[in-house]
């Protein structure tokens, strides 16, 4: 895993969006995985940007979300979709029909879930899963004892998770306890990670997920597993982590790196 801290978390959703927008480039028909949340926000707001000025082209991309909250139409404005079509793809030229959501209120949700690990699969896998954590430690929706080699599946949200996000909806009590959401194994099969954390209350589940021991306790540790992970943090975020100071030489030294030292 390569771990790299910004000074702010401005420049680190920045870092982020050049990276998904400079692999892009380079396979002009991307499989991307998305993530929702506060910290995507600025991210979706660097690609749109990026987009406006013809840096990068959606056109041929392909998307496929992590995860969608059970019984939300697409309309409500507390849906994943919705967030989706309002952060990013209503501002690029991305053609909706090849952006996919998990199906939160299918009639047969664990067969509309079994479909959408077939879909990912059928059109090659994903290229990048681009992964935000949660309070309970979570990737996507997977909670504390998620199987790590567990699929696309309803699941029952934590207390740590309601509290999390039910602010963000009118009425908090209008919070789904479930959700569909890509399973670990899902995750782990995408051919890179980028994870975005920022913030000082991410901080010591960022040094746990990164650093500690790996467990289901906390479905981030299952990052270790996998061979190409870049881990991008803001300072608050990465302050509890012990080697910062090995991750920023990484960084500066890493001739992959070198484009990316510009970014501010
Ligand atoms: C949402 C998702 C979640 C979030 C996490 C952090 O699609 O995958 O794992 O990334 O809950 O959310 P924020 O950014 O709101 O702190």
């Amino acid at each position: 895993m390569d771990v790299i801290i910004m000074p702010t978390a401005a420049a680190a959703a920045k870092l982020t969006a050049q990276i998904i927008a400079d692999a892009i480039n380079e396979k002009p028909d991307f499989k991307l995985g998305l993530a929702t949340g506060r910290t995507m926000e600025s991210v979706y707001a660097n690609l749109a940007k990026l987009n406006k000025q013809k840096k990068v082209d959606f056109s041929l991309v392909k998307t496929f979300n992590l995860d969608e909250y059970v019984g939300l139409e697409e309309d409500n404005v507390n849906s994943y979709r919705y967030y989706m079509n309002y952060h990013l793809f209503d501002k690029i030229n991305i053609d909706k029909r090849n952006t996919h959501v998990p199906n939160g209120i299918a009639e047969d949700v664990d067969a509309a879930a079994a479909a959408y690990d077939e879909a990912i699969a059928e059109c090659g896998g994903l290229d990048i899963q681009l992964l935000g954590i949660g309070r309970s430690g979570h990737i996507g929706f997977n909670e504390p004892l998620s199987s790590f080699s567990s699929r696309t599946r309803a699941v029952t949200l934590t207390q740590i998770t309601y509290q999390q996000n039910s602010p963000l909806f009118d009425n908090p009590k209008d919070m789904p306890m479930r959700a569909v959401t890509m399973g670990v194994g899902t995750i782990l099969e995408a051919r890179r990670l980028v994870f975005l954390a920022t913030g000082s209350e991410k901080a010591n589940i960022v040094a746990k997920a990164i650093e500690g021991p790996v467990t289901s306790m906390i479905s981030a540790t299952a990052m270790q597993f996998h061979e190409n992970v870049v881990a991008i943090l803001d300072k608050d975020a990465a302050a509890k982590l012990a080697n910062q100071a090995e991750y920023k030489w990484s960084f500066q030294h890493d001739p992959k790196w070198a484009a990316y030292q510009k970014v501010k």
